[in-house]
């Protein structure tokens, strides 16, 4: 498998162009913002997105300067979304350090995630960049409805297979694709090649979300956030459901009354997460992580062969077999 540092080669510059437009556009005046700004920094990400952003220009003709102001927009939006996840889900981890919230509390959090969030609406502004803009502000539209749909469904408990993916694809997966979209739309792709891109997008982004919840059961080692709190939040996970749909009716009821009325026990939710690992969930939830990783790989097939494309399929399994 290639190294992050293979799958950046085709746009090494770029990256290294974005992180300080991406730094600039954090900056603030205010003392306590600036503190936080700069730890959020200095816990740098993945930095996925504008991987598969300026990948995705590149596979539609190049980059260009908007393909940064979309790579510093989306960045800035997921970093915001982040800090407010972690208030939502009550999480005091994340990037191998304390949360936003763990360390200066919900309050701050919020008003810090506002802030991002404003920063990038603003610098498109600035720019004109409105095509970028309107594509993004969806995606954060969905992933906000998304975040909801799951706090609805966490409390009722009546979370299926269809309303799971339904809710991946809405909190995870239009921001990803939101990225291939903004890419191919910044490098001047055609409506046709732009859609393309961001269904891809949608199947990677969909693969990452069920990835992500295979990490909560339990990842290779440290994941610099914690594991085993979806279930403390009630949060059913496809592996969980998949446990649930083939449960005689005894382990069903008792798995569910965990969940219900003992989510805040550690010991009884270890129970539950070693009864998921004890049936075929998790490798159902692999299984079907891979029908969405090969339906991505099938669209990249029909872009012709560069550089940029073959970083983006190395960029596919990565999604998948990442460690953190
Ligand atoms: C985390 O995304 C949020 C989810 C959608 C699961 P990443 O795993 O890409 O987060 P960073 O930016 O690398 O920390
Ligand atoms: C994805 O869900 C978060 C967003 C879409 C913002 P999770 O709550 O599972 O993400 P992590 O695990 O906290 O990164
Ligand atoms: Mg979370
Ligand atoms: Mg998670």
């Amino acid at each position: 498998m290639a190294t992050v540092a293979e799958i950046k080669a085709p746009i090494a510059n770029e990256m290294a162009r974005f992180e300080s437009h991406f730094k600039e556009a954090m900056k603030s005046e205010t003392p306590l913002l600036d503190k936080i700004t700069h730890y959020i920094i200095k816990r740098k990400g993945k930095q996925m997105r504008p991987m598969f952003v300026f990948l995705s220009a590149n596979v539609c003709g190049g980059v260009v300067e908007s393909t940064y102001t979309a790579a510093s927009l989306i960045e800035l939006l997921h970093t915001a979304t982040l800090v407010h996840d972690d208030v939502v889900d009550d999480a005091y981890k994340r990037r191998g350090f304390f949360s936003v919230n763990a360390l200066w509390k919900n309050k701050i959090a919020v008003l810090v995630g506002d802030y991002l969030l404003s920063r990038g609406l603003l610098m498109s502004v600035d720019n004109g960049e409105f095509d970028i803009l309107r594509i993004v502000s969806n995606a954060v539209r969905e992933m906000s409805e998304g975040e909801l749909l799951q706090i609805e469904k966490a409390r009722k408990l009546n979370i299926n297979e269809e309303v799971y993916f339904e809710i991946i694809r809405r909190k995870t997966a239009s921001l990803i694709a939101s990225c291939c979209e903004a890419g191919a739309a910044s490098a001047g792709g055609d409506k046709e090649t732009q859609e393309k891109l961001r269904l891809f997008g949608e199947y990677v982004g969909i693969a990452f979300q069920i990835k992500d919840d295979l990490f909560d059961y339990g990842g290779p080692e440290d994941i610099g956030k914690p594991t085993g709190i979806d279930i403390k939040e009630r949060k059913m996970t496809l592996p969980l459901i998949r446990a649930l749909n083939i449960a005689p009716a005894n382990e069903r009821r008792k798995v569910i009354n965990i969940v219900k009325n003992h989510h805040e026990n550690p010991e009884k939710v270890k129970q539950v997460i070693d009864y998921v690992v004890s049936t075929d969930g998790l490798k159902y939830a692999h299984d079907r992580m891979m029908e969405y990783t090969h339906k991505a790989l099938a669209i990249l097939e029909e872009f012709p062969e560069s550089d940029s494309k073959t970083s983006l399929r190395e960029l596919v399994h990565y999604t998948i077999n990442r460690k953190k």
